[in-house]
């Protein structure tokens, strides 16, 4: 349908990117990157307006993003019409504007394009081997300066490398050693990085990349006070499986519950840093004040709290302690505990402390005669902690509880 609005329109239009490689590889993508010869925004707007979904123009890049009343996400671009000043006299050259907007990706598997106007629906448009190295498994770049034009590239190869169990190509494993040696990370402040970074703490196992961004060299410009020898380093290892275990817990507790992965990454990588340290990544990589803050905090929090989290404690304390934690710092708390009986007890406060309320409501207080007041939620409370502690575990009980 959208390859009909583009024919009304007088459009040639693309599906490109990482759908085409998906659809390749029978692997589900919910994200839509069409690119179209011809005024992206004016199409965008009226593909939202098809499909009553709503339309948010970046002017500046000629793109848009169209959201459908289902949520689904299109995302359209407009492929840069470009001439090149062809030597001698002979006239300008226009070159096909989907070849240079695909030759001005970051890899082969992601630089194919499918036409979907309905007369050319479903052409497989590939002027770079992509199937092949699609096929062979490989990551490779398509020209030489790739990772000096974006070197935030590296993480996706990476990214991509894990993902897919693909391998990167032997070139492009030479241009990330240069990328590397040149420094281009050292100078700079690009935040790029950091999106990239955080897009593989999402990946489902973020181990793997971060060991592959060691093995080439990058921990030292991500986190210089990180030893050098990581491989030997087994306890960054241990923090991030930890992290991941205790996230995959907490989703089966609460499927619904709304974690920073990020955060909860960052944390356990920075637990033997210091806060100069944990300022100085955010500075480097532009990341925003409040997630700097909240990282700063956490830590603060969480760090004076495990030592008092080893003592043994009753459940009405361990609740106490807990309830004005969010779900990042229970994560942390979770992932760098020594004592494994920490991970029992928070689990414990996720699944059934805090849920636990007392029989007997407010209404039941004011029938058997207490007068309202501050004094009131502090019966109720003693009441939740009796519960908690298993001394009461009935109505009569907590009713026999406030005669006393
Ligand atoms: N792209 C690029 N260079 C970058 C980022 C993106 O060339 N630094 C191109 C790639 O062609 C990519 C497309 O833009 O396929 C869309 O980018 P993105 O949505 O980040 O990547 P996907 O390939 O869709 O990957 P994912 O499956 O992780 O969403």
């Amino acid at each position: 349908e959208v390859g009909e609005l583009a024919d009304e329109i007088g459009f040639k239009a693309f599906a490109v990117g990482g759908f085409v490689r998906d659809l390749l590889l029978k692997t589900a993508n919910l994200d839509l990157d069409i690119v179209v010869e011809g005024n992206g925004i004016a199409f965008a707007k009226k593909v939202a307006e098809h499909f009553k979904g709503k339309f948010f123009p970046h002017e500046k890049f000629l793109t848009a993003t169209v959201t459908l009343p289902n949520d689904f996400k299109i995302d359209i671009a407009t492929a840069r019409l470009e001439y090149y000043e062809s030597p001698a006299a002979m006239p300008m050259i226009q070159l096909s504007s989907i070849k240079l907007d695909l030759s001005r990706r970051d890899f082969s598997i992601n630089a194919m394009a499918l036409q979907i106007n309905r007369e050319q629906f479903g052409t497989l448009i590939d002027y770079f081997n992509s199937q092949s190295d699609l096929r062979n498994q490989v990551i490779r770049v398509l020209h030489n300066l790739s990772f000096v034009e974006d070197p935030s590239r590296i993480f996706r190869a990476i990214r991509f490398e894990k993902r897919m169990n693909f391998h990167i190509g032997p070139h492009t494993k030479g241009l990330i050693g240069n990328a590397v040696a040149m420094n281009l990370f050292g100078k700079s402040r690009d935040s790029r990085f950091l999106s990239e970074l955080k897009i593989i703490f999402k990946e489902k196992d973020p181990l793997g990349p971060l060991v592959r961004l060691a093995e080439f060299g990058l921990f030292q410009y991500l986190w210089p006070d990180l030893r050098p020898n990581y491989r030997t380093d087994r306890r960054f290892c241990h923090g991030i499986r930890q992290t991941k275990a205790a996230i995959k817990k907490l989703y089966e507790i609460e499927p619904k519950a709304k974690i920073d992965k990020s955060v909860a990454f960052l944390l356990t990588i920075f637990h033997r840093s210091g806060p100069e340290e944990i300022q100085a990544f955010c500075n480097r990589f532009n990341e925003e004040e409040k997630i700097c803050k909240k990282l700063l905090q956490t830590k603060q929090r969480c760090d004076a709290l495990l030592p008092i989290l080893y003592t043994p404690m009753a459940k009405s304390e361990l609740h106490q302690h807990l309830q004005d934690l969010n779900y990042e710092d229970l994560l942390y708390i979770c992932s760098v505990a020594k004592k494994s009986h920490i991970h029992k007890s928070v689990l414990d406060y996720l699944c059934q402390l805090r849920h636990i309320k007392p029989l007997l409501k407010g209404k039941d207080l004011m029938e058997m005669g207490y007068p309202r007041g501050p004094k009131f939620s502090e019966i109720l409370n003693s009441l939740k902690r009796a519960k908690m502690d298993g001394l009461v575990s009935s109505r009569a009980d907590e009713e026999e509880l406030l005669q006393k």
